[in-house]
């Protein structure tokens, strides 16, 4: 697949299938992560792969109890998904599903980040999550690539001391996200374009108030 056409298609994927992922392409996500680059080529990232069906559960069943009253006060603040526009109500009827169906979903790829390049001008927070970061979009991407959907989550905002006691993670290590990953389930949304701002938004050319196109173009 061309990496333009995964980058426009990656949507998050948020209902799966059961069919398990053969073991080879969980490793070229891997790998596909392992690519990614970090300050100083430090790789300091490491992934937690869960592909056993009785650690899912146990997973699953702990995410869920936490994310519930997570559920329960996004329901209230929003009024119930009947109040909102078409694709956020899916979102969010997605994003709930996923948090509560965790167990059924084939791989969970936890992405943690030891802190292993201390900086004296920054935290090490800014350096885990800019040293992960890029590693889990690979992952998003190389998924994708295979055709298998996957959906970055922040689940250890929430439920971080069960992942790491469930999982044996040690303290001092990160857990930056959570990734679920299996083929989609075609019932739901599945792949497509991404409904993002065009780019116009968002270029600043050569300072702040700059244009891109239109630029004055040098003598
Ligand atoms: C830092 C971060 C945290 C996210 N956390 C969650 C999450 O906890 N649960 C979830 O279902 N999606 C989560 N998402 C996915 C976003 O909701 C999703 O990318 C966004 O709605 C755009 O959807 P699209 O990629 O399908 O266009 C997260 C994405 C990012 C980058």
């Amino acid at each position: 697949m061309e990496v333009f056409d995964a980058i426009e298609t990656c949507r998050a994927i948020r209902y799966f299938k059961k069919d398990p992922v053969a073991p080879e392409l969980i490793e070229k996500i891997i790998f596909a992560a392992t690519r990614s680059p970090s300050p100083g080529n430090t790789q300091g990232w490491d992934f937690v792969v869960v592909t056993d069906a009785a650690k899912r559960a146990e997973l699953g069943t702990a995410i869920a109890e936490l994310m519930q009253p997570i559920v329960d006060h996004v329901e209230a603040q929003f009024g119930g998904p009947e109040r909102l526009d078409d694709v956020t109500a899916r979102m969010l009827r997605g994003a709930l599903n996923l948090a509560l169906g965790l167990a059924e979903v084939p791989v969970h790829i936890v992405v943690c980040g030891p802190n292993v390049y201390p900086q004296p001008n920054t935290t090490p927070e800014a350096t885990i999550m800019a040293t992960t970061y890029p590693a889990a979009q690979n992952i998003l991407l190389a998924a994708r690539a295979l055709g298998l959907g996957s959906c970055l989550t922040t689940y250890q905002n929430t439920c971080g001391e069960a992942i790491h006691r469930i999982l044996g993670i040690p303290d001092e290590v990160r857990v930056v996200s959570y990734i679920p990953i299996g083929y989609p389930d075609t019932n739901h949304n599945s792949f497509g374009p991404l409904a993002r701002q065009p780019i116009e938004n968002f270029i600043h050319a050569n300072g702040w108030q700059g244009q891109l196109r239109g630029a004055a173009l040098p003598e």
